[in-house]
């Protein structure tokens, strides 16, 4: 049990503010540097329809389950899943899953701040016109030499992290709600900007193409295993982020609504995002299936030949930048209110004595493309490690613990009291997708990840 009941009694102000903050958290390096990469390599609209079904059968029912758990059990994850489990009479051993999901998103947080860190890097390499008239390979060598400086990393990885642990530090009505109103609109700006800026200047109908008409010949077996795994990633599901965010919701506020809308909204952007940066790399005649060189090799090449193209440059590693930070505030706060609730200490020394740990974690990573790139762990280097056991372990596996949990072990009255939508057919068709359809899809991608199927 936890000592202190801390998380207990907080509340977001407004079920807005609570919706931008999940929003913000769900935004990300998800949305505009892996979804546009993935839906390259996997062949533009057939991939980007299959997402969308992931979207509907996986993402947002376990975002109904984690925000539903999260606000009967008002606290961190663990706890909340074994306050919920008692209540139904299931074993208190189910806080394992939270707590496994908390610490899966701590270690994420290690390496997603780093590879944020890239892209402070890279609005500031933007701003001094770094990029203009480069040749892909002028703009390979740029990266390369960031890969290989620790000292560079270092120094933008604990910006990043100096900013999370101060916000966070702040709690969640100083903290997170100020941050989150001035970040995501931001964010949201830039973006418009950018599309824009892509319709006027990029070769936009071919990017459009590109992502809206499906060519189902380039869809692959693995691709589809793929949409899913992003589906998790990309809503912040799985590592106890929306449980969090839940457990500040007040009572009154619809969940079946607020995951509609918040699925939606983070779909919208990575879409957005990738009608702002296919037609700008189709315009340049460059590969759209560059894998994650995409946004730091492939597109500052496409910045560097287009009119204004520092500018916008500048506006887009920016964005990437805001994105990340909301993400990353999601990823701390968890752990700093498992260790208020836990520990006898205060929100501020939980927040800086985590920062001082993740920032430990991220030289691990930060060192693993440079002087450390021959040690390795099970033929991995950390980087790869860390992103390995958390994309194809933990995050399925943590996603199947709420469909299970949710599904199967919370007594059906209480969930019908919580989401307040009494016995109708929305909570049937959703209850059901959770039982069946959520657990086996899951199931088929851990397997396949493993290699077994
Ligand atoms: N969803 C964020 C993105 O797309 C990243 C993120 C935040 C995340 N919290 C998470 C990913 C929890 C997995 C689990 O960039």
């Amino acid at each position: 049990m936890p000592s202190q009941s801390q998380t207990k009694g907080v509340q977001w102000s407004s079920r807005w503010i609570f919706i931008l903050a999940a929003i913000g958290s769900a935004i990300g390096l998800g949305n505009i540097w892996k979804f546009p990469y993935i839906t390259g390599e996997n062949g533009g609209a057939a991939f980007v329809l299959v997402y969308l079904i992931c979207i509907s059968i996986v993402g947002i029912p376990i975002m109904i389950g984690e925000l539903l758990v999260g606000r009967r059990g008002r606290h961190n994850p663990a706890d909340s899943y074994q306050a919920v489990a008692i209540e139904s009479k299931r074993s208190p051993h189910w806080r394992w899953a939270g707590f496994i999901a908390v610490a899966s998103g701590f270690l994420i947080l290690s390496f997603y701040s780093v590879i944020a860190s890239w892209a402070l890097e890279y609005t500031f390499l933007a701003a001094r016109g770094t990029f203009t008239d480069q040749s892909a390979a002028e703009v390979g060598n740029i990266f390369s030499q960031l890969l290989s400086s620790p000292k560079t990393m270092i120094f933008w990885n604990t910006l990043m992290l100096g900013g999370t642990v101060l916000v966070i530090a702040r709690g969640v009505k100083k903290g997170l709600e100020k941050a989150i109103q001035y970040l995501l609109p931001a964010m949201l700006i830039l973006l418009l900007i950018l599309v824009g800026y892509s319709i006027g200047e990029g070769a936009f109908s071919q990017g459009f193409e590109f992502l809206f008409s499906p060519d189902f010949s380039k869809l692959s077996a693995e691709g589809i295993l793929v949409a899913l795994g992003h589906a998790f990633f990309t809503l912040s599901l799985a590592m106890g982020c929306i449980m969090m965010y839940g457990a500040y919701l007040p009572k009154r506020v619809s969940i079946f609504r607020s995951a509609c809308i918040i699925a939606i909204v983070d779909t919208a952007i990575a879409l957005l995002a990738g009608l702002a940066i296919f037609p700008v790399v189709f315009a340049n005649g460059l590969p759209v299936a560059s894998g994650p060189g995409l946004l730091f090799q492939t597109l500052p090449i496409a910045f560097g030949q287009m009119p204004f193209g520092t500018f916008f440059a500048t506006l887009f590693f920016a964005m990437v930048v805001f994105a990340a930070f909301t993400s990353t505030l999601s990823l701390l706060e968890p752990t700093v209110a498992w260790v208020v609730e836990h520990k006898a200490v205060s929100r501020v020394k939980a927040a800086l004595i985590s920062g001082i740990i993740l920032w430990s974690l991220g030289l691990a990573s930060i060192l693993s493309f440079n002087h450390w790139s021959e040690i390795t762990i099970f033929g991995k280097t950390f980087f790869d490690f860390f992103d390995y056991i958390t994309a194809n372990l933990t995050l399925p596996l943590g996603g199947l613990a709420v469909a299970l949990f949710v599904g199967w072990f919370v007594q059906q009255r209480y969930l019908q009291e919580e989401l307040g939508v009494g016995n109708g057919k929305c909570f049937h068709l959703w209850y059901c997708v959770l039982r069946y359809i959520t657990p086996i899809a899951i199931l088929l991608v851990f397997f396949s990840a493993l290699g077994i199927i």
